[in-house]
């Protein structure tokens, strides 16, 4: 498949002549989960963004965010990040021969994501701060230093990522009465929100914060966001206001989960649905089996958001241990099946 702006280019700002970045994003898989339907009582859908090229949902935003700086003439991007948009902003500055720098909260990102930044050889920046000290930083840095900022406070984030609520109307035939969500940065809920209005839907959106970090929830900023979902560590949303928009216009709501029910929703996508998702990603799910996805919804999509892989140590700290084994076939047959 090519990628989103060769896809839906009759859709977003760009022209037929205009330079594309593109690691052949989108077209993510769309599956139905029986046993979370089973358990949640409604028709469950997993839409995978971690199946995109860096594992994560950015790179639909990443493709037009940065060819876009291509466009432009810039010489350089820059984001603050959780993780995600790093590794993203990182592979796509990679291939479009830009320099690219991130900031990062020191301590405070998943090691497949750093691992991701480094290797496509972006200056990574471990700040001591948290994300929403990182963003207010570089916003400042733009204004001084000719550097596109590729966090999705860039309209061409939102453009790019609003395919993503294109490919469920089709794949569904806009059959959907509800969106789950998780919510940091509050980008992607707009985005989705935007995505499915062009096209005429507006499912239900429900968005989903880690307790911890639940600055929409409480109607106020939250000043030292906490939870085992890195990604979603976030207490003062750019897009605050389109967020609640979204939610408050579909009929939607915004709700958090703790970080045990986020945790729970990890472990049952993976062992019982095949599905490896990160943390913050679960927190759809999490949020659907808490609070449900409100009256008379029959059909709903999660939105899964980043791969399991991207946090390979909240993994291990929550799966079962691995069995060890003397080389001899008693052993193993003990091993194996007792
Ligand atoms: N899920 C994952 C895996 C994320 O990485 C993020 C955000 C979200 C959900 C929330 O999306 O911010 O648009 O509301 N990650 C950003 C980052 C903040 O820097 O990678 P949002």
């Amino acid at each position: 498949m090519p990628g989103i702006i060769e896809r839906y280019r009759d859709r977003l700002p760009f022209a037929p002549e205009d330079p594309v970045v593109s690691l052949e994003e989108g077209s993510t898989p769309l599956i139905l989960a029986e046993r979370l339907s089973e358990k949640a009582g409604v028709e469950v859908w997993l839409k995978i963004e971690g199946a995109n090229p860096t594992g994560s949902f950015k790179d639909r935003g990443m493709t037009c965010a940065v060819s876009a700086a291509v466009r432009e003439g810039a010489q350089a991007v820059i984001c603050a990040s959780t993780g995600n948009t790093a590794a993203s902003a990182a592979a796509y500055a990679a291939r479009a021969g830009l320099r690219g720098a991130v900031i990062v909260p020191e301590g405070k990102i998943a090691t497949g994501k750093l691992a991701q930044a480094l290797m496509h050889g972006a200056r990574v920046v471990a700040l001591r701060g948290n994300f929403d000290e990182a963003l207010k930083l570089v916003r400042q840095l733009v204004e001084r230093h000719p550097i596109s900022l590729v966090n999705s406070v860039n309209d061409f984030r939102i453009e790019g990522q609003k395919t993503a609520a294109f490919e469920i109307v089709e794949a569904l035939a806009g059959e959907l009465d509800a969106l789950c969500i998780p919510v940091g940065n509050a980008g992607n809920i707009t985005s989705f929100w935007k995505g499915f209005q062009e096209l005429g839907y507006a499912p239900r959106m429900c968005g989903f914060q880690a307790a911890g970090a639940a600055p929409l929830v409480h109607g106020k900023p939250v000043e030292h966001p906490e939870t085992v979902a890195s990604a979603i560590r976030i207490g003062n949303p750019a897009r605050w206001e389109e967020a609640m928009n979204a939610m408050t216009s579909s009929g939607g709501a915004v709700r958090a989960v703790t970080d045990a029910e986020i945790l729970t929703a990890y472990r049952f996508l993976a062992s019982t649905e095949g599905v490896f998702c990160e943390p913050a990603s679960a927190a759809s799910v999490a949020g659907l089996l808490t609070h449900g996805a409100g009256e008379g919804v029959r059909r709903v999509v999660c939105v899964l958001t980043g791969h399991g892989l991207k946090d390979p140590q909240t993994a291990l700290e929550h799966a079962g241990a691995v069995v060890p084994c003397d080389p001899e076939l008693a052993a193993i047959e003990r091993a194996v099946l007792e």
